[in-house]
């Protein structure tokens, strides 16, 4: 089996990559390096294409021999797609297009998705379930619904066999701090192990349901291998609310440091709490077990203090 990773330079792209070729499948990397670096695919033994999600020719020379897709390649971040919307809806919208078509032309026999929790956006209800309203806050959670959106509607429109995944917060190794669009865990723990104080937009009492990218793995690279579909996004992540405060106890926990923090302003588009109903996932994938925060929180902090 070969399948293509579409940002597979990435942070969830490059564990990927390796959780499938621990499971001896061939993969052929496209990335444009936007956000991403070659060296997260060193000891891989993927065919790495470089260029855009948005070049059809890249993703067709990509493409060839192809079994299934897994379309992780976008630009992340709330902040910004908020100082520059149309880049955002360019690469994860119409790239998400771009991709869809070329793999209908291919006869790519499946693909899966990563679209974002961040499409609920103001709806409150905790958990979410995946039939919740969505109403996005910022260009970046608006592009990831249209993308899901257009997923979906492949499936109905051309009987291909696709996967929208709803992620929530995804943390581990791999993920890095160091630039303005990092993600919490990362930030934390960089500041931890810099003895500075951790930065908090808000109070702290924003909550989110993080999940550590071995899991997201195990779960792709099953849906991969079994050509899971669903005619509904499908939440990926495993129910819990850790609050921002809670987060900091816990990194205070297993890292045996002081932890001092601070607080800042809240950021625009950022949602307040973030919970998942996985009802729909444990369906789909019965024998997937999440890493605990704790043992994935002891992992990345490993990993960010060896690669310092
Ligand atoms: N990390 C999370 O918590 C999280 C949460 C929700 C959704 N997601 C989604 O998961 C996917 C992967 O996220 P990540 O955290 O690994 O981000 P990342 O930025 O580390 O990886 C994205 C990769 O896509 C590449 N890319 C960007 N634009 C491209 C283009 N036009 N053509 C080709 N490659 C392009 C980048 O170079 C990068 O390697 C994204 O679709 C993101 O929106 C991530």
């Amino acid at each position: 089996m070969r399948l293509l990773i579409t940002g597979g330079a990435g942070f969830i792209g490059s564990n990927l990559t390796k959780a499938a070729e621990a499971e001896n499948i061939d993969v052929t990397v496209l990335d444009d390096l936007s956000t991403g670096h070659r060296a997260n695919l060193d000891g891989t033994r993927a065919r790495f294409v470089e260029g855009s999600v948005l070049d059809r020719r890249c993703v067709r020379d990509a493409l060839t021999g192809v079994d299934t897709v897994v379309h992780l390649a976008a630009l992340g971040s709330v902040p910004r797609s908020i100082k520059d919307p149309m880049a955002s809806h360019m690469a994860n919208a119409t790239g998400t297009l771009t991709v869809l078509e070329e793999s209908r032309d291919a006869g790519v026999e499946h693909i899966a998705v990563s679209s974002s929790s961040s499409v609920y956006g103001m709806n409150p209800a905790l958990p979410k379930g995946e039939r919740e309203w969505v109403r996005p806050m910022s260009p970046y959670a608006v592009s990831k619904l249209a993308a899901e959106q257009y997923v979906l509607a492949y499936q109905q429109s051309f009987g291909m066999r696709t996967l929208a995944f709803r992620f929530f917060n995804v943390y581990g190794p791999g993920q890095r701090a160091g630039h303005v669009y990092a993600a919490v865990i990362p930030v934390f723990i960089d500041a931890m192990l810099r003895g500075v104080p951790l930065p908090i937009n808000g109070d702290g009492s924003n909550s989110r349901d993080f999940t550590y990218v071995r899991t997201v793995c195990q779960v792709l690279v099953d849906a991969a291998t079994r050509r899971v579909t669903h005619p509904e996004p499908v939440n990926l992540a495993f129910g819990t609310n850790t609050t921002l405060t809670s987060l900091v106890d816990t990194l205070r926990d297993v890292s045996g440091r002081p932890v001092e923090v601070e607080h800042r302003e809240p950021r625009p588009g950022d949602v307040s709490h973030s919970q998942a109903d996985n009802a729909t996932l444990r369906s789909l994938f019965p024998d997937i077990a999440p890493v605990t925060l704790d043992r994935g929180l002891t992992e990345t902090l490993a990993w960010m203090e060896a690669s310092r």
